[in-house]
């Protein structure tokens, strides 16, 4: 692969990181959920970290970064504002899931092709931090849904106690 075609393959990928940073900022900005924001502050930091380090990368190939996301950038930020605008914090997280997958995606691909060793493993450390990013949120989506599902158990025992009682009430 010519230097050109790994410039060009690195700036996408630093598009795809600034959007995510945007985004995280968008997320922390439409939920007031501690946790979430707290955690969804590190991924901002660790996607800006990323771009800083291709934007240095593709300097030290010979060319100047993109600055910004452009206009499909401004185009999917209005859109997730409308799709996370007032939604609870459940929604959030699983629109930042599918947002980081289709990020991770989109970066496999373009590690595959034959990017120069030092890009390539750059390319791959961001990878599997975004990786990590997923792992925590399927975490904390799987621990929301364990704590609902007790909510639940709790609920039916309590019924299943009050009817018992009301079963005895008539025997007596
Ligand atoms: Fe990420």
């Amino acid at each position: 692969m010519d230097n050109d075609s790994v410039i060009n393959e690195l700036n996408t990928v630093l598009r795809g990181e600034l959007m995510a940073a945007e985004s995280y900022d968008l997320f922390i900005s439409n939920t007031d959920d501690e946790k979430i924001r707290q955690i969804f502050g590190q991924f901002r930091a660790d996607h800006k970290e990323h771009a800083e380090l291709l934007a240095e990368r593709i300097r030290s190939l010979g060319a100047a970064p993109g600055k910004g996301t452009g206009i499909p950038g401004m185009f999917s930020q209005i859109k997730l504002e409308f799709e996370t605008r007032r939604k609870d914090s459940e929604e959030i997280l699983k629109r930042a899931y599918f947002g980081e997958d289709k990020g991770v995606k989109m970066t496999e691909e373009i590690v595959k092709g034959d990017l120069d060793p030092e890009s390539a493993e750059l390319v791959g450390r961001i990878l599997s931090k975004d990786r990590e990013h997923l792992i925590a949120m399927m975490e904390i989506m799987q621990e929301n849904l364990k704590q609902e599902n007790d909510v639940k158990i709790r609920a039916n025992d309590r019924q299943r106690w009050e009817n018992d009682s009301q079963g005895q009430n008539f025997l007596n």
